[in-house]
């Protein structure tokens, strides 16, 4: 059984006293979840402000992004003893917005991804087509080929310690959020993706999370697909009490029907 994941990842969103009160009111809301393990991903501005709210709490704190080396001129980033230094263990990797604004490629997010894992992180790697390479057909191609690069070179205990998210570009931040059937398809492809760069058991141990437009209101069916371990949750996160929906959600799901 795979303990189901909430992700919020605020993006960039929250000033200080934003990010205190939504870190508070959601700690407050979810003292102690049970059967679901909860993470938020702050702005890196607000990191050391949130591991503070949130400290003696379940709640674990996440980057949204990192260097892959542990230090040196790399003017505006941040590495991972960094984020480690002030009790950050997760990190996103690869997420659509950094491959599309930024030009992460995914030799980079590969790196991102090992240096993570050496230094004792869980790497959240995100893939997802675009609406029209899901039009011709080439949704399969696209996050097969996201997946085998990110994870390029890893042994099946690393691939072991690795959380993926199948985020539809085409669904992220538009309010249409793919249909359940949709997700379990895709990640149902990356499972079996997962069976053959590390093995059938390993596979069936790894969280595959879905992402885009997931809210309170759509999370249940969602989450009551077997294929689906979770959510990562990008607009619905900033608020707390649709965050915490979301993950009353998971949790009812997760010591339930899924069992
Ligand atoms: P929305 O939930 O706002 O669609 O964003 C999804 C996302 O990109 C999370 O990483």
């Amino acid at each position: 059984m795979r303990t189901p994941l909430v992700i919020g990842n605020w993006k960039m969103h929250g000033t200080i006293v934003e990010a205190r009160a939504l870190a508070g009111a959601i700690r407050d809301g979810l003292k102690r979840p049970r059967g679901v393990q909860v993470v938020v991903c702050p702005p890196f501005t607000a990191l050391a402000l949130v591991s503070e709210v949130l400290s003696g709490s379940p709640i674990q704190l996440g980057a949204q992004t990192c260097h892959h080396e542990p230090a040196g001129a790399h003017t505006g980033e941040v590495s991972i003893p960094m984020l480690a230094e002030i009790g950050c263990r997760w990190t996103l990797v690869g997420h659509s917005e950094r491959r599309k604004e930024i030009g992460e490629s995914d030799e980079l997010i590969n790196l991102k991804l090992r240096a993570l894992l050496t230094q004792g992180f869980t790497p959240v790697l995100c893939v997802g087509e675009t609406a029209e390479e899901r039009r011709q057909g080439l949704t399969f191609t696209t996050v097969e080929g996201q997946l085998r690069a990110g994870l390029a070179g890893l042994g099946g205990d690393q691939i072991a310690k690795t959380v993926l998210a199948y985020e539809p570009i085409w669904a992220i931040g538009t309010g249409v959020n793919a249909s359940p059937a949709q997700a379990a398809e895709v990640q149902g492809y990356l499972r079996g993706l997962l069976s053959e760069l590390a093995s059938k058991e390993i596979a069936q141990t790894v969280r595959i999370l879905y992402g885009g437009s997931v809210k309170a209101e759509n999370a249940e069916v969602l989450l009551a697909e077997p294929e689906v371990d979770g959510a990562l949750v990008g607009g619905a996160s900033l608020n707390a009490q649709s965050f915490i929906g979301i993950v009353r959600k998971a949790a009812r799901i997760g010591t339930a029907t899924k069992e």
